[in-house]
């Protein structure tokens, strides 16, 4: 047993699950492949292939949601809707995760609380559609459903689902997963300075002066652990980073589910923190039979349509023991429905009484079209919903623990607003998802200044890490 798991209360096997399961459940969102012997064959290959994360990095994970449940630390699960094969590059990677660790720093400081760091990547190639077909004059061909399943290009060479992408996905997400794991090791030094941090349209913003205080004190926490401790900041702190992505298909998912030597039970190991989406989250369903078996820490999208006792029984199936740190609630109302919405679900969790971290995603509940054709959406019905989650966890009695958010390093004009105020008109500039608009770079840190300014408390003393 690791001393992680050592902590963590004893839970028992789950009953009657097989990683395979799910498959006597109905299984929405699902592609159709032609040819079941190509299925088979790349699911073969597939659970012979190496891992990309371990029990351990599981375990100690689910030991910081566990205190994140407990309202010693901080979510921040962040990065793009849905990655491509030909983002799997290096300066996209870069940027996505020195923005995620600027933010985090940003947080940690500000909220006086150590974050745990999740990325929505290294694996997030499924996507569930509206339709499972897509019309364009007479012709009609299968939706696009992520590049692990099938190719974005109107074709209907394209639109097959084809096995051998899920042998592509996992190759691709190993090789994120490796440039990573290399660039936290080694540190990246001027992540913690940050007048290295492209800052210039802080003075855009009418909250200018505040934020620029708060970047300085940060600055000014860190320099002083850096006298303090003779050693630079990047070498007294290692940063744990951990994966995410929505457990969609499931034939790819259970192919990593694997058994680890010295611990019962299985675990996926193509990420640390899957998540149901919210066309998902039937309770009788295969995606929700397939995750309450396996060990990692889980997360599950609740929509405005889930009624309080649907939650209830969703934790009586994900989380019958009540494990800490293993069930995560991520709400995305909406910035114009969060207020009737949520407190019934906040107050039938609480009133039950078994343990949950609730995050915010401001994101899925806020998109919208512009008369110019573009999915956009508003930087301040996303700050507003977030804001509002504060506060109406703060009247419930219960904690919001984290954000969940769509971002890119990049800088992209997807949502509108933020300090440099992006119009509609901005979008055809530079709008590069397939899928999702994310916050931009600079968008993505007003996000995390605008949380510490709403939520955070006096930052004077140093806590940077
Ligand atoms: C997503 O997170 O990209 C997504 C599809 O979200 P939801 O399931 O909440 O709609
Ligand atoms: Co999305």
């Amino acid at each position: 047993m690791s001393s992680a798991d050592r902590n963590l209360r004893a839970v028992n096997p789950p009953a009657n699950w097989k990683p395979d399961s799910w498959r006597s459940r109905t299984a929405l969102q699902m592609p159709t492949y032609p040819d079941a012997a190509a299925l088979e064959s790349a699911l073969a290959e597939l659970r012979q292939l190496p891992p990309l994360v371990t029990s351990w990095e599981i375990f100690a994970l689910k030991q910081q949601l566990a205190e994140a449940q407990e309202g010693k630390r901080f979510l921040l699960q962040g990065g793009d809707c849905a990655e491509s094969f030909s983002d799997c590059e290096a300066g996209t990677i870069t940027n996505r995760l020195k923005v995620l660790l600027q933010m985090s720093l940003v947080l940690v400081h500000g909220l006086r609380q150590p974050v745990v760091r999740v990325g929505r990547f290294a694996g997030q190639y499924a996507k569930p559609r509206s339709a499972d077909t897509e019309t364009r004059g007479d012709t009609t061909l299968p939706s696009y459903r992520g590049d692990v399943v099938n190719r974005p290009e109107f074709t209907a060479e394209a639109r097959v689902p084809d096995p051998r992408l899920m042998i592509k996905a996992h190759a691709r997400s190993a090789m994120t997963m490796n440039f990573v794991r290399a660039l936290v090791d080694g540190g990246f030094a001027d992540l913690h300075h940050p007048e290295y941090w492209n800052l210039s349209w802080m003075k855009l913003s009418s909250r200018s002066s505040e934020y620029q205080r708060m970047v300085e004190s940060i600055g000014d926490a860190v320099r002083f652990m850096e006298t303090l401790s003779g050693s630079e900041v990047h070498n007294l702190n290692r940063i744990d980073f951990y994966t995410s992505h929505e457990a969609l298909l499931l034939h790819y998912e259970e192919s990593l589910t694997r058994e680890v030597p010295r611990q019962w039970g299985w675990f996926n190991l193509s990420t640390h923190f899957p998540w149901i989406g919210m066309r998902t989250a039937a309770t009788d369903g295969a995606h929700v039979e397939y995750l309450r078996g396996v060990r990692n820490p889980i997360a599950i999208k609740v929509g405005p349509s889930v009624q309080p006792d649907q939650l209830l029984r969703l934790i009586d199936v994900l989380n019958p023991d009540d494990e800490p740190g293993r069930l995560t609630f991520i709400h995305r109302m909406g910035a114009k429905q969060i207020a009737e919405k949520l407190p019934p679900l906040l107050e039938a969790v609480r009133r039950d009484g078994r343990r949950v971290l609730w995050v915010c995603d401001p994101m899925h509940g806020n998109t919208e079209s512009t008369s110019n054709g573009y999915k956009t959406r508003r930087f301040d019905n996303i700050l507003g919903e977030v804001e509002q989650s504060f506060d109406l966890h703060a009247a419930a009695g219960t904690r919001l623990g984290g954000v969940h958010l769509e971002l890119t390093g990049e800088d992209v004009t997807e949502c509108t607003g933020g300090a440099r105020e992006l119009t509609d008109a901005d979008l055809e500039r530079c709008y590069r998802s397939t899928v999702d608009p994310r916050l931009n770079y600079e968008q993505s840190l007003e996000i995390a200044l605008a949380i510490v300014r709403k939520q955070g408390r006096a930052a004077t003393t140093p806590a940077a890490r």
